[in-house]
């Protein structure tokens, strides 16, 4: 993608840039070409993090880069350019969207599931090729939604959903937020002037982890499996939502390639005869592809049996891969040789996908429970004969909601799929309707919480019933364990089983109660002693002085986690104060927006959440904001300010900065007096050369920083 000459060039001009004063906007001859150099900086540094996960500079240098152009362009909008990386996410909401047609069909594959089926299919290619060799390209076949991308005189301009395969939804601008997939790309330096990418949209598994429990801690429903919430995230009204799932688009085909005299370029031009060409030609054009590297030839075999040796290679790594795969795709390499065994109605004959063993199986579904989340969640909960799906006991699963059981059609007594994809709860995926008896019955939603029996509601537009009553037991038991656990005030000692158990034992019935245990009748307890209880005395009063933001997410406002409590800690003093915040002032604050603000506004206008706090307060829990939170929470570097400088070997920028963070220091951008270490990786420049003329500048390498953080 870059050369060598180039990388220096774009680093130095980051540097440079980045000494520039954001706020002095310059005037429009000299703007231009600001513009452009940032563009093409930060377009750099989205290839190098999004692409190959080695982003070079922190954060807060990036967004200063990031703002600085979105400064230029709204003082001079005529240099605004529809690739500029400030114009990823669309303003407001798309409308409906529109059916566009594919350029050439997106034709499905056919389908192998064993190494003997590989084996039959190489003998018809070349049967009908009457090649005695073939070469063959191999990859994963990515588990997401497919996409098409159409880049016309190197600027993309459409990009849709497969559909029906003929014709698909029209998702521009969702398409655009998608960093991995770049917004302008040179392929006119390739003769080619219009072209229509295909790929897969997916969700790093570690990503899709992140979002899941950040919706646990907010109260949202889960969501079920990277692959659904690609494809939901893809067809989502608004963008900023789509940004939020942070999708990635694989790229595994040129589905079409116009030369600048009219005709086909695939298999016409010197750099584009076979497949794998046009692999290395995307990832020089800086699209994320299945290869490592522009030189990567791994994936190329000159025989069958070679093929299957390495799927099997991929099957036994596939939990590790860091997406979801569901199988490989093997495809004939050479252009000329596809074009000979063109298509069926369905699928080309020159590729084929190797089904891995689906991670599923078929039980019987004996009943379904309703659970009762902390915000009053309804969740059905389908009771399994015990099953083992790849390696895992299964015998309870996700019925999502109400509509999800109704699209499906489950009923109790059916035969269900159960099914499990890496670290995600395992859901029902459908029903085996050929085995229908006829005296399944169908699953009667409850009308009351079945907890505290108050009716259930359910929000205009929403999917789910909820349970509207505060004092409602489960909840209230919920919300205790929400309290507690490690994201908010990290009480260890007193988990989820053991809030269960003291709530059903009578000894605790509200979050205010974890301060007046009685704990001589703990002691009476099966399992209790003296150390026990001592241990747990001990991390209830440590609990008194967590920081602000901590007790901010244990009282549970609806979609407040980490990062906002955090960002409000930095604005209040006390958590009372909230109380006089009306939503307009909150939503001038960075990432809080209307539905945020007035789910912070309805807490504290509710009387029982303001007792709540009231009452923990006159317990002794802190509620004022810590003269300087990390000072409390021991952090081994708390009130330190780090940078890292070269390129970082051991870790990368993202986790150095969050190791910097977990134990209370702090990254900041530049050398300077204000800075205490500077943590120099490979190739170390000018930062470090400022450092040592600053007596006070610690020079840390990567060990010595870890090593500070062990010691
Ligand atoms: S090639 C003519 N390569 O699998 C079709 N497809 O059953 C050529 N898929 O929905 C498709 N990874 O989106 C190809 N490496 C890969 C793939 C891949 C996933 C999807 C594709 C399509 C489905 C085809």
């Amino acid at each position: 993608m870059y050369e060598n000459k180039q990388i220096q060039n774009l680093q130095n001009l980051t540097q440079t840039l980045l000494q520039h004063n954001k706020a002095d906007i310059p005037k429009l001859e000299a703007a231009t070409t600001i513009a452009a150099e940032l563009r093409a900086v930060i377009q750099y540094h989205d290839w190098l993090y999004y692409v190959k996960a080695a982003s070079i500079i922190p954060d807060i240098d990036y967004d200063y880069l990031f703002d600085y152009l979105k400064a230029i362009e709204e003082t001079h909008p005529e240099l605004l350019t529809s690739d500029s990386p400030t114009q990823r996410v669309a303003q407001g909401l798309s409308d409906d969207f529109t059916t566009v047609s594919h350029l050439i069909p997106m034709l499905s594959l056919a389908k192998a599931y064993s190494s003997q089926d590989l084996l039959d299919w190489d003998e018809t290619v070349k049967k009908l090729t009457q090649e005695e060799q073939i070469e063959y390209s191999v990859e994963p076949k990515f588990d997401g939604a497919s996409i098409a991308v159409v880049y016309e005189n190197d600027q993309l301009v459409r990009g849709a959903t497969r559909g029906n395969g003929v014709a698909g939804d029209d998702i521009t601008n969702n398409i655009r937020t998608i960093p991995t997939i770049p917004l302008s790309a040179a392929f006119s330096k390739y003769g080619i002037i219009r072209a229509e990418v295909r790929g897969e949209v997916v969700i790093h598994k570690e990503r899709f982890k992140e979002i899941n429990e950040k919706r646990a801690a907010e109260g949202e429903d889960l969501l079920a499996n990277p692959r659904n919430s690609a494809a939901g995230a893809l067809r989502q009204k608004k963008s900023h939502k789509v940004m939020e799932r942070k999708l990635e688009g694989f790229i595994y085909q040129i589905g079409l390639a116009t030369k600048t005299d009219g005709l086909d370029a695939l298999g016409r031009l010197d750099d584009l005869r076979n497949h794998d060409d046009s692999m290395k030609l995307l990832y020089k054009l800086g699209f994320k592809t299945a290869l490592k590297d522009e030189k990567d030839t791994s994936h190329v075999f000159q025989n069958i049996e070679d093929v299957v040796a390495y799927c099997n290679e991929w099957n036994e790594k596939r939990d590790d891969y860091p997406y979801e795969i569901d199988g490989m795709v093997i495809k004939v390499n050479d252009y000329k040789l596809q074009g000979q065994l063109g298509a069926t109605g369905h699928h080309p004959r020159w590729a084929i996908a190797l089904k891995f063993e689906a991670k599923a199986a078929t039980t019987k579904l004996l009943t379904v429970d309703y659970q009762v989340g902390r915000t009053g969640a309804i969740t059905p909960v389908a009771k399994l004969e015990t099953v083992n799906v790849a390696g895992a006991n299964i015998s309870n699963a996700s019925l999502h909601n109400e509509d999800y059981i109704k699209e499906k059609d489950i009923r109790i007594g059916d035969t269900v799929i159960v099914q499990r994809a890496g670290d995600v709860i395992p859901y029902i995926a459908g029903v085996v309707e050929k085995d229908r008896k006829g005296n399944e019955q169908p699953v009667e939603f409850p009308e009351n919480c079945p907890s505290c029996a108050a009716k259930l509601v359910k929000p205009e537009g929403e999917a789910v019933w909820r349970c509207v009553n505060i004092d409602c037991p489960a909840q209230v038991e919920e919300r205790i364990i929400h309290y507690v656990s490690k994201s908010a005030m990290d009480i260890r000692g007193l988990g989820k089983d053991i809030v269960k158990r003291f709530v059903a034992e009578g000894l605790l019935q509200n979050i205010e109660g974890i301060y007046e245990l009685d704990y001589d009748k703990i002691l009476q307890l099966d399992k209790w002693g003296e150390r026990s209880v001592e241990n747990l005395k001990t991390s209830i009063e440590a609990s008194k002085s967590q920081p602000i933001y901590r007790l901010m997410i244990g009282l549970g406002i609806r979609e407040v986690g980490r990062s906002t409590t955090r960002m409000l800690a930095g604005v209040i003093n006390e958590v009372e104060e909230l109380k006089d915040w009306d939503a307009q002032k909150l939503q001038e604050l960075p990432d809080i927006g209307p539905k945020v603000a007035a789910n912070i506004v309805d807490f504290f206008q509710n009387e029982q959440n303001l007792e709540l706090i009231a009452k923990l307060k006159a317990f002794g829990v802190n509620t004022k904001k810590l003269e300087t939170e990390v000072k409390v929470t021991g952090g081994k570097l708390a009130e330190k300010t780090f940078l890292f400088t070269g390129s970082l070997q051991q870790f990368t920028r993202n986790d150095a900065k969050k190791m910097v963070e977990d134990n209370g220091g702090k990254v900041i951008s530049s050398v300077s007096k204000k800075l205490d270490y500077l943590v120099v990786g490979e190739k170390a420049g000018s930062k470090l050369k400022k450092a040592q003329t600053i007596d006070t500048i610690t020079i840390l390498t990567e060990e010595e920083f870890l090593a500070m953080l062990e010691g």
